[in-house]
């Protein structure tokens, strides 16, 4: 009897350390990766509301209680959807006080299901006991969460009594009451605004297909001039760019000059370096250093910056060229970066000043059949031409400016001819200035092998790239069938007037693959997922986790002298917050918001300073840990990319689950509501900058300085 007791005891000993391994590797408590979505809350953790569902006991039921986390699921990207666009979530039950089995009923198990609102598909979750487990993944919109008794863990749908039940966050927006119709029904504003613009001089603005706005929606149009690059000299027809093979010590010239483009039939007026869309590609070795000389031509102060290459400080390219700038660039990393630049990026880039810059390891092979460069952009374009730009302040301000026009390396309509059985690596530069893509080749294998500044730790076999904007991805993509592949950008976009979700597709290119084999097979070598030595050691990884961020910097907006209209839809509206804005679905309040309305900020938790009265100072050599926290009750909330010059990091964590993939990275997208910790490898002296890439909220604020001493 005594052994036993003490048998049972030993038996229980062991399920407890267990159990408290498991919440460890999840993250949970000491060794994590921060707070949940489901801790107790704390004013820098991840929004509960949005990435936490409380379940409710059904009628009847008493004593027990249970949450569920939202968490993203691991892999390569801080947010994880379907090759679709649907998000996707490790849903983690925290379940208590469910009853023990009975004894009449031994068989009882308890099974989590997800449905949705109309109940018509069910998913069997899993089986859930007292304590955490961890499911499986979600890919609805909107679902319902449910926890019922049954007799067995295989059933296909619930037949047994509901125990527990809950709402997903997506579930919140509804079509608005009576209330918001006649407000968006009823008056527009005048055609001058009391700073005496001309609102009638803007053209249409267009919206996406489909999605129905209210009379007053429609009549708002920004409160700034509009701007468009102009000129009565002819103008030379922009090329196709060109590639600069350079070595050590070579001397190139970049020109910003004005060009004529066609797109899509129609012709603008538009910039370019050297007169070439995009800017040439620079190739170049690791551990190379050449110079640039640059030569502006425009009529606007330019520069040239070179993201993500730690490069000497003066040569950063943040500070305005009216005519001239040699700027001298070193390569101390490979992978693929770009250069900008870093003056009113949403009107600069966006008007085609852009291109990559190719870092190759001397020596190092590449295991493709080919490889193609490809820069992403969306362009904004009216019946009358391009839409323009604000001329005081950018216009968009809100959540940045979505483009209707989807162009790979400056032109639509992207074409390539493979062979059957080809393995292409794609080196993909989203260069966006506010549009983050979820792009994919349905039907054919991609695996996601380097990001930013470096490879992943491992491959990934992955069935879409989720890229925002700055950010970068190497990708391989075998073809396999012959016949046509398409490059896609697929997204879920949120009607907010309706309150519903609906599918945004856009192709931005197709793939012949002949029927002819390619003469080097490389299948076998596709197979393989490769491995790296990771960038830091187990143990680091360790105490980089558990440590206390030595920065929490809180991503928010101020708004003032917005629009009735918009002020009122927008606070309807922030009941809930998808984890990322694909589609831009509120294209006339978000069109007529400048950067006079609405701040961005980035706020330093510690000391309330915001924006640009930031001074972060950093010792060379000491990584520092830096918590990202999106902040939900914002008056807008929506991701961010946020980028970091001169140096290079980790993303350690999202919402408090530790990345198990690591990669040098220089940009990081930090979804709505969510916290990421990143760690910072600083070893580049000078005073850098940290602001959010989407070009107009950089213009809006968004940014900040720090000094590596
Ligand atoms: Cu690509 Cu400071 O930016
Ligand atoms: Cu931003």
């Amino acid at each position: 009897m005594e052994r036993e007791r003490a048998r049972i005891a030993k038996a229980r000993e062991a399920l407890v350390l267990l159990a408290f391994a498991a919440g460890i590797c999840e993250g949970q408590g000491v060794g994590g990766g921060g707070a949940r979505p489901c801790d107790p809350p704390t004013p820098f953790g991840p929004s509960h509301d949005l990435y936490c569902i409380e379940l409710v006991a059904a009628p009847g039921i008493k004593g027990v209680s249970g949450r569920v986390e939202l968490a993203n699921s691991p892999g390569p990207f801080t947010v994880s959807v379907t090759a679709d666009g649907h998000a996707r979530f490790v849903p983690i039950a925290t379940v208590s006080g469910l009853p023990r089995t009975p004894h009449h009923a031994p068989r009882t198990v308890y099974v989590a299901w997800a449905t949705t609102p109309q109940m018509d598909s069910w998913l069997n979750l899993g089986v859930v006991r007292n304590g955490r487990v961890t499911l499986r993944p979600i890919e609805f919109d909107k679902f319902n969460i449910l926890i019922s008794a049954e007799r067995s863990a295989r059933v296909r749908e619930p037949t047994g009594r509901i125990i527990l039940r809950g709402q997903s966050p997506s579930t919140r927006p509804f079509p608005p009451d009576l209330m918001e119709f006649s407000l968006g029904a009823a008056g527009s504003p005048p055609a001058m605004d009391h700073a005496g613009h001309d609102s009638s001089a803007w053209p249409m603005v267009p919206t996406p297909p489909g999605l129905m706005m209210l009379p007053s929606e429609m009549a708002l149009r920004p409160e700034v001039t509009p701007f468009l690059p102009a000129t009565d000299a002819p103008l030379p027809n922009a090329e196709p760019n060109e590639v600069l093979h350079l070595k050590d010590g070579d001397i190139v010239d970049l020109d910003a000059e004005l060009v004529r483009r066609t797109i899509a039939g129609q012709s603008f007026t538009m910039y370019s370096y050297n007169g070439q869309y995009p800017g040439p590609l620079l190739e170049v070795s690791r551990g190379s250093e050449i110079m640039v000389r640059f030569t502006n031509h425009l009529s606007d102060s330019t520069s040239i910056h070179w993201h993500g290459i730690r490069l000497e400080n003066a040569f950063d390219g943040v500070q305005g060229v009216s005519d001239a700038f040699t700027y001298k660039l070193r390569f101390p990393d490979a992978g693929i970066f770009w250069y900008h630049p870093h003056i009113r990026e949403d009107i600069q880039q966006a008007l085609g000043l852009y291109g990559n810059i190719l870092v190759r390891e001397p020596g190092a092979k590449v295991a493709a059949n080919r490889e193609q460069i490809l820069m992403l952009q969306d362009l904004l374009v009216g019946d009358p031409g391009l839409i323009p730009f604000g001329r005081e302040s950018p216009t968009h301000a809100l959540m940045g400016r979505f483009g209707n026009v989807f162009l790979v390396n400056g032109e639509p309509g992207y074409r390539l001819a493979v062979r059957r059985g080809e393995v292409v690596r794609f080196y993909l530069t989203n260069a966006s200035s506010t549009r983050t893509l979820n792009v994919s080749f349905p039907g054919a294998r991609m695996k996601v092998v380097a990001t930013d500044a470096g490879p992943f730790e491992r491959e990934a076999w992955v069935e879409s790239v989720v890229i925002a904007p700055a950010e970068r991805y190497v990708v391989h993509v075998r073809f396999d069938k012959p016949g046509k592949v398409a490059l896609v950008n697929k997204v879920i976009g949120l009607d907010h007037l309706f309150g519903k979700f609906f599918p945004m597709v856009d192709t931005l290119g197709v793939v012949s693959v002949a029927s002819q084999p390619v003469q080097r097979d490389l299948g076998r070598v596709f197979a393989i997922l490769d491995r790296r030595r990771p960038p830091l050691t187990a143990l680091d990884r360790r105490h980089s986790l558990s440590r206390p961020p030595d920065h929490t910097l809180v991503l928010t907006l101020q708004t003032h002298g917005l629009p009735f209209v918009t002020e009122r839809l927008m606070q309807l509206d922030s009941i809930y917050f998808a984890p990322v804005e694909w589609g831009g679905t509120m294209p006339m309040m978000n069109w007529a918001s400048t950067g006079r309305q609405v701040r961005w900020v980035l706020k330093d938790a510690a000391t309330g300073l915001e924006n640009m009265d930031i001074a972060w100072h950093f010792r060379r050599g000491e990584p520092a840990k830096i918590r990202l926290v999106n902040e939900r009750r914002a008056f807008h909330g929506m991701q961010h990319p946020i980028h970091l010059h001169g140096q290079r990091f980790l993303v350690l964590a999202v919402n408090g689950v530790p990345n198990e993939d690591l990669a040098w990275k220089d940009t990081v997208l930090v979804p709505a509501g969510a916290v990421v910790d990143i760690l910072l490898d600083t070893q580049n002296p000078g005073e850098w900058m940290l602001h959010c890439h989407i070009a107009e909220h950089l213009s809006s604020g968004m940014m900040l300085h720090f000094t590596v001493d």
